[in-house]
């Protein structure tokens, strides 16, 4: 982020929706009334989203020059497909199992 000219403690009007759109799963895991299916399936969207965002970040990067960099957020992006295939693989393990639909 200095590298590239940014300020990384910057509260930018997009960090303030990520962060509200966060506390909502936060809210979805935490409440008493969430069955573990629905827990991991807000996760499940968690996920995605970390892998989409660090697809995004990398090609931002690469179509920047950042070899350097893209580099890098690839290297995160293979930790978030691990978590996604983690969480996929549970949720379909509760699914299949007949622990309810994580949409119910
Ligand atoms: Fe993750």
């Amino acid at each position: 982020m200095v590298k590239m000219g940014g300020d990384p403690t910057a509260m930018t009007p997009c960090a303030d929706v990520q962060a509200t759109a966060s506390m909502g799963i936060m809210q979805v895991v935490t409440d008493p009334r969430t069955t573990l299916a629905q827990s991991l399936n807000a996760m499940l969207g968690a996920e995605l989203i970390d892998v989409a965002s660090w697809e995004l970040l990398a090609s931002l990067a690469e179509d920047a020059g950042e070899t350097e960099l893209a580099g890098r957020f690839l290297g995160a992006l293979a930790q978030e497909q691990e978590h996604l295939a983690i969480v996929k693989g549970w949720v379909t393990l509760m699914v299949s199992e007949g622990a309810g639909s994580p949409a119910v």
